[in-house]
């Protein structure tokens, strides 16, 4: 039986090294691929679509704090009461994309990002946003549930 040589022994040595470091790096470049990807490419919104009511943890919350957030139809919403008049809007700041707040003694939203500021309307009052923010529709039904749905042009 003839022995493997030293040079067979080198050769299975570094064929195996050359396995483990292409590995790596295909496993580093994916790493580093993909949040790329991700942010040119964002996956599609998850979760239920169309009119959204608000559980009575939201209206409790709506009540106490004159404003709450909600997902609809995947993205933020910003509920507000303002004098018995309820508002919806997205909840997203048309600057950098920060969650806005409620001032409810100012009547103003407010992004805290930039000191954005907008009117009960959405138009930005102050501020970097290049945009009012997108509004919805907030109707409270009959039985006392408030239901937010997209406005649709
Ligand atoms: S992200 Fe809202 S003002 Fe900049």
């Amino acid at each position: 039986m003839e022995e493997p040589s030293p040079s067979d022994s080198r050769t299975s040595r570094r064929h195996f090294l050359d396995i483990i470091l292409g590995a790596s790096l295909l496993g580093w470049i994916t790493s580093v691929a993909y949040p790329i990807v991700r942010y040119l490419k964002p996956l599609p919104q998850t979760g239920p679509t169309g009119p959204t009511h608000l559980t009575r943890d939201e209206s409790g919350k709506l009540e106490q704090n004159k404003f709450v957030i909600v997902p609809v139809s995947g993205q933020r919403v910003i509920v507000l009461q303002s004098q018995d008049q309820l508002y919806a809007f997205g909840a997203k700041c048309t600057h950098e994309g920060c969650t806005i707040t409620y001032l409810p003694g100012q009547s103003v939203m407010w992004c805290p990002c930039h000191d954005g500021r907008f009117d009960m309307n959405g138009r930005v009052l102050s501020g970097p946003p290049p945009q009012p923010l997108t509004k919805y529709i907030a109707k409270k039904q009959p039985d006392g549930t408030i239901v937010i749905s997209e406005q649709h042009a």
